[in-house]
């Protein structure tokens, strides 16, 4: 594992037995990666953290009476405008829990001898609480918490980012330590952003965020069903998704909006990750398999052609083949149009990082080679199943052959069709004749003026 050079102090008091002791450098391994190297006094120290015991008489107190100085170093640095992070563990804290942050309101965090790989989620929990911006350590790779480069890929579709960050803390990533806290832009920006871009020829939209459906405008009047009826309100923009979303925020009148809002398209993606409750709940999801399906019934009963698409991961510490199994069983309940998978990967100073059970590459290979070859057979059903069907495509740009052109189906699939230039940025019903695993190919479907039928399922 990359370990980054300390550049914030860490100590740790440790008081009772050898398990403590043994304990206390366990946090030590799991703050290293944050950039937290030890240092042997409190003083100057960006986090303390007293281990603390109570088999002998007495301990509770003796713990009081150390925070009391401590916060008066605390204090000292506040004022020097630095600050102090100052964590209670062990025993005292399991026995005590919140009851210590009362009493002495220094205290940053309590966490108990079950959680103390939770601890970059507290610290960095802490620091959101201060309002202070996290500079967690974490090694630039843009896979997994980059939002999709906002790049107008056609002129007739663009990506709107309404929301970034997240409160979620899924442990195995970096997202809310790179990116911070949930938060939305202004509904009026993001409106006058929309309607520019429907000025230049957009007719699509996608709005963008780590969490978007988490999305509330900062004056509190909406969440991400207002701002969406806001928007297809604007002239021209006659499709909006949305991308990515988190389960735990899809409520019920953004639910009721897929079935109500036209320009909603029936594609919504909706990362599960794991079809094991028990990774579920070490990935810190805050749904089960249960309650994942119940959504995707509920969703489906307000829009029943909806397609669902969903991230995967493979290989997450603990994951046996009985669990990866029952990931294969949900996908085959879902029944996907598409969807991503990835091999768990150990990012330094994320929780999940440091639990014991890492599965050997091996075998996280083989289990994403199983996954995708299940994903792949039904992304090609699910293209299949179109041929025979008249769709309305939005034609983005010119295709590979000559007189053809490209465009999307309310799915999200590329659709290519024999049509005239002009259609570029307009709505076509196109009858589908062929699918491949990556696109499909039609006929545009005629009136009988010779015009292109426009036409919206
Ligand atoms: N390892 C593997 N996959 C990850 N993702 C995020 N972090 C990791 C990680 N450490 C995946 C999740 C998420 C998607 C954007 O990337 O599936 O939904
Ligand atoms: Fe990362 Fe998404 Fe989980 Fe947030 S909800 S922690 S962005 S995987």
């Amino acid at each position: 594992m990359p370990v980054t050079a300390p550049q914030k102090r860490l100590f740790i008091k440790t008081y009772g037995c050898q398990m403590n002791v043994y304990d206390s450098e366990r946090m030590a391994e799991v703050l290293a990666p944050l950039g937290y190297g030890v240092t042997d006094s409190p003083e100057g120290a960006d986090l303390v953290v007293l281990n603390t015991c109570h088999i002998r008489e007495k301990a509770t107190e003796k713990v009081y009476s150390e925070l009391g100085q401590i916060r008066l170093m605390k204090q000292e640095r506040e004022a020097a405008g630095a600050g102090m992070t100052i964590a209670v563990a062990g025993c005292v804290a399991q026995a005590e829990g919140e009851e210590i942050m009362r009493r002495q309101p220094a205290v940053d965090l309590v966490v108990g001898p079950q959680a103390y790989h939770q601890l970059p989620e507290l610290i960095a929990r802490a620091h959101r609480a201060r309002g202070e911006r996290l500079a967690a350590d974490f090694a630039a790779e843009e896979k997994f918490d980059a939002l999709p480069e906002k790049r107008t890929v056609s002129g007739v579709t663009a990506f709107l980012t309404v929301q970034e960050g997240c409160d979620k803390f899924c442990t195995f990533c970096v997202v809310p330590y790179t990116r911070g806290a949930e938060w939305s832009r202004p509904a009026g920006a993001i409106l006058k952003e929309a309607q520019s871009l429907a000025e230049q020829g957009v007719r699509e939209v996608t709005l963008l965020g780590q969490n978007v459906n988490a999305y509330r405008d900062p004056d509190g009047s909406g969440g991400l069903a207002a701002l969406a009826r806001a928007l297809a309100q604007i002239p021209g923009l006659d499709r909006i998704r949305y991308t990515t979303s988190h389960p735990r925020d899809m409520d019920d009148e953004l639910i009721a909006a897929h079935g109500e809002l036209s320009a909603f398209m029936p594609f919504l993606h909706l990362p599960v990750q794991s079809g094991s409750n028990k990774i579920l709940k070490a990935m810190n999801r805050g749904h089960t398999v249960e309650a994942y399906l119940a959504l995707i019934e509920k969703i489906r009963a307000a829009r029943p052609d909806i397609a669902i698409s969903s991230d995967y991961i493979v290989g997450f510490p603990g994951e046996r083949e009985s669990d990866f199994e029952a990931t294969l069983a949900l996908v085959r309940q879902m029944g996907h149009a598409s969807a991503f998978s990835f091999k768990y990967s150990r990012r330094p100073g994320t929780p999940a990082a440091a639990l014991p059970g890492q599965v050997p590459e091996e075998v996280k290979t083989e289990r994403l080679a199983r996954l995708q070859a299940l994903l792949d057979e039904q992304q090609v059903a699910f293209n299949a199943a179109q041929i025979g069907r008249t769709l309305p495509v939005l034609f983005e740009r010119k295709g590979r052959h000559e007189g053809q052109l490209v465009g999307r189906s309310p799915y999200l699939q590329g659709v290519h069709a024999a049509a005239p230039e002009r259609l570029i940025g307009q709505i076509a019903a196109v009858r589908i004749e062929g699918a491949s695993k990556n696109s499909l190919s039609g006929v545009l479907v005629e009136s009988p003026a010779g015009a292109p039928v426009l036409e919206r399922i």
